[in-house]
C-alpha cells in the first residue's frame, strides 16, 4: 500500500568458497521494502544474515536471483549504505571527522557533510562530543557516531547489520527507542539484522525469519497493527513476540 516498493530482493541464491568448499548460504531469499520501510531479518547465527546485506549493498553478486532497486538491477551499488557488523570507528579520527567519513567517500563536498554532521549531532545525543576521539565516548555513544555517520550518507537505504549486538540490555532498550525517533524523522528505508526478537517487534513494519544455513525465508511478520510506540509490556507486544520465538526455536513457520 502507498510507498512504491524501493528495494525487492527477488529469490537471490549464494554459494561462498570456503577453504576450497562450496558452501551454500542463501537458497532463495526474498524480501521487499517501500519506499520509509522498516524491514528486520533474524535468523540463527551463521544463517546467511551478513551475506544477504552485502547482496543487497552491490559488495558481492548473487549466483542466482536479483537486487533491485527502484527496479533497477545493475546499478544498485550506491544506493545503499552499509553499516558492518562490528564496525569500529577510525581511533585517529574525531566522532565528526569519523561522522563525515561515508559522505567523503561519497564525494560530498566536506563543508556541506560539516555542516549537516554539526546539525545532527545535537539529533543523535552527542552535542559538545564532537571533537572527542572515539576512546573519549561511552559504547553507546560510539555506536551513535557509526549510525550518524551512515544516517549521513545520503543514500536512501540503511542497511544495519546487528548495529546494537555490544550494548549492555539498558543502553540497547533506550537506543532502540532514539533510533526510531530518529528514523520518524528522517525516513529512511531500513533493513534491520538482528539476534532480538524484541528490538524487532519494537522498531520495524515487517520481520523476515530466515532458517539455519542455507537461508531460506521460514517466516514473515507485519507489525502494522501494533501502533508506535509500542510499549514492551503490552499484552498484544508480548503475544506477538512469544509467537515469533516460538518459530523460531521450533524452526518451522
Ligand atoms: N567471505 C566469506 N568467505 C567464505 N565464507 C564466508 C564468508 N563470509 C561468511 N562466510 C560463511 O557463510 C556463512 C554465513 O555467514 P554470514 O556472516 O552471512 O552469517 P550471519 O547470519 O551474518 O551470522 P552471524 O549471526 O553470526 O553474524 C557462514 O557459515 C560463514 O562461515
Ligand atoms: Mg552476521
Amino acid at each position: 500500500m502507498g510507498a512504491p516498493v524501493m528495494l525487492e530482493v527477488d529469490s537471490v541464491r549464494k554459494a561462498l568458497d570456503v577453504r576450497g568448499a562450496w558452501l551454500d548460504v542463501l537458497d532463495s531469499v526474498s524480501l521487499s521494502a517501500s519506499d520509509g520501510d522498516w524491514v528486520t531479518v533474524i535468523g540463527p547465527s551463521g544463517c546467511g544474515k551478513t551475506t544477504l546485506l552485502r547482496i543487497i549493498a552491490g559488495l558481492l553478486e548473487p549466483d542466482d536471483g536479483n537486487v533491485f532497486v527502484n527496479g533497477e538491477c545493475k546499478h544498485r551499488l550506491g544506493s545503499a549504505a552499509l553499516l558492518p557488523q562490528s564496525d569500529t570507528l577510525l581511533p585517529w579520527r574525531t566522532a565528526v571527522d569519523n561522522a563525515v567519513l561515508a559522505s567523503e567517500i561519497a564525494g560530498i563536498p566536506r563543508a556541506t557533510a560539516l555542516a549537516e554532521a554539526t546539525r545532527l549531532f545535537e539529533r543523535f545525543g552527542l552535542s559538545g562530543f564532537e571533537t572527542m576521539y572515539p576512546w573519549q565516548l561511552s559504547g553507546g555513544m560510539q555506536q551513535r557516531v557509526a549510525l550518524m555517520r551512515t544516517f549521513l550518507s545520503g543514500r536512501a537505504i540503511l542497511l544495519l547489520d546487528e548495529p546494537l549486538g555490544a550494548l549492555d540490555p539498558l543502553t540497547r532498550a533506550s537506543m532502540q527507542d532514539w533510533l526510531l525517533a530518529v528514523w520518524n524523522e528522517l525516513r529512511k528505508t531500513i533493513v534491520l539484522v538482528t539476534h532480538d526478537v524484541e528490538e524487532a517487534v519494537v522498531l520495524s513494519d515487517r520481520l523476515v525469519v530466515l532458517t539455519p544455513r542455507p537461508a531460506r525465508v521460514l517466516s514473515e511478520w507485519s507489525f502494522e497493527d501494533l501502533p508506535r510506540p509500542r510499549s514492551r509490556g503490552d499484552l498484544a507486544f508480548m503475544r506477538r513476540r512469544a509467537e515469533i520465538l516460538a518459530v523460531l526455536l521450533g524452526g518451522t513457520a
